[in-house]
């Protein structure tokens, strides 16, 4: 068939491939426990379930404005008022199928062929290809520091007059790497006094460990609003990755333009997930910060053991769910690459990981440990006996 040159950039995501093979050994009697996904394992809020069901027993279900009701919109800017203490109008909100078509809608509303996108390497697997999908050229840079944070000097030298915006991605997905609310303004910073637009994939902003406690570059908005712009939604922070609700702030004549292309594509989110969000944003935050303090126990039980294997590193993951383990050691002609130790690790240790070349490093697998802590204890002690030596 015929397929349009888009196609040549774009590939499928290796952690669901990952999942499909784990499924296929599975059915075939082998038992594999996974910590290859990036969705949490906590059930969803229970007045969060009750929300829908009552959304669900009106039996109305009209189509919503494209960038989501207004009451769900006051939800979101009330949710940066008591996290952040930012005060936003409803205008700056736009709700979308999850933070992944936030930023599908906000590259497609900012780039042009040629215009070049600047993120730290190793990155979370979808820049580089919905960079492409939007005509844009992905620029990983990668960090010469050894602890996976970029700085300036790094953002200098990749940096070109073509340099159109840079994604910060904190906590960051592979990595599990944080950085304070200093360190991201002062590369926002930069970023801006470069005229180059920035955007803030602060999907895991809810699970940061670091003792000076949440960062976010939305405490900029109100002053930046015209070159920033951040995303988020319910995926991670409250355990509802498959109600597909992402939100993006930014200003209000941005927001309109991509609400011009989400009313092209997919129009309003589904109004029950919409009743979900509006109860998820405005009641309690107690189960988010639960899981926060389970997800940082489990980090210490991993890094214990991690901290045992002589020969694989990693930075010190302070927040999200991931570690991404530098392997390459361990490399040898059995197991050339990642993907190698993959499928060993797979078949002999019954554990499943990700291979790091989709996020722009193989020498690397990453880690989720977004499962309960028996099965974690035990996947840790089938994995020692080759990823220990
Ligand atoms: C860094 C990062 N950004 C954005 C997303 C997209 O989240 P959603 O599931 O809401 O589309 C993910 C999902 O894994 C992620 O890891």
């Amino acid at each position: 068939m015929n397929f349009s040159h888009r196609m040549d950039f774009i590939a499928p995501s290796a952690t669901l491939e990952v999942s499909a093979k784990a499924a296929e050994l599975r059915s075939q009697g082998h038992d594999i426990i996974s910590l290859s996904l990036g969705e949490p394992d906590f059930p969803v809020p229970e007045h969060v379930v009750n929300a829908v069901v009552e959304a669900a027993q009106t039996g109305r279900a009209p189509y919503t404005p494209v960038p989501g009701l207004p009451a769900v919109k006051d939800a979101v800017t009330l949710y940066f008022k008591r996290v952040y203490n930012v005060a936003l109008p409803r205008e700056c909100v736009i709700i979308s199928n999850g933070g992944k078509q936030v930023l599908f809608n906000l590259l497609m509303a900012l780039l042009n062929p040629g215009d070049e996108v600047l993120f730290p390497r190793p990155y979370w697997l979808s820049y580089p290809d919905m960079v492409h999908l939007a005509g844009g050229t992905p620029v990983p840079v990668r960090p010469e520091t050894p602890n996976s944070k970029i700085t300036v000097s790094d953002l200098e030298r990749a940096y070109t007059p073509k340099s159109k915006i840079l994604i910060l991605n904190s906590p960051g997905n592979p990595t599990g790497t944080c950085y304070s609310q200093e360190e991201l303004e002062i590369l926002a910073k930069w970023a801006m006094e470069r005229n180059i637009f920035v955007i803030s994939d602060e999907m895991y902003d809810q699970l940061c460990y670091l003792p000076s406690g949440l960062s976010s570059l939305s405490r900029l908005l109100p002053q930046f609003s015209e070159q920033l712009f951040i995303v988020n939604g319910l995926a991670k922070s409250f355990a509802m990755p498959g109600w597909r609700v992402g939100y993006g702030i930014g200003a209000p004549e941005l927001i309109a333009k991509m609400s011009t292309i989400q009313g092209q594509s997919t129009s309003n989110i589904c109004s029950l997930a919409q009743a979900a969000a509006l109860a998820a944003l405005t009641g309690p935050y107690d189960t988010v910060e639960q899981m926060r303090n389970v997800y940082m126990q489990r980090r210490d039980l991993a890094m214990n053991y991690i901290s045992l294997w002589p020969n694989v590193s990693c930075p010190m993951p302070d927040g999200a769910f991931y570690i991404f383990l530098n392997i390459s050691k361990l490399f040898s002609e059995q197991i050339p690459n990642d993907i190698a130790m993959c499928t060993h690790l797979m078949t002999k240790a019954g554990v499943a990981l990700v291979p790091g070349t989709p996020f722009g490093d193989s020498r690397c697998l990453r880690l989720s440990y977004s499962t309960d802590e028996e099965t974690l204890n035990l996947a840790l002690e089938k994995l020692s006996p080759y990823l220990g030596g």
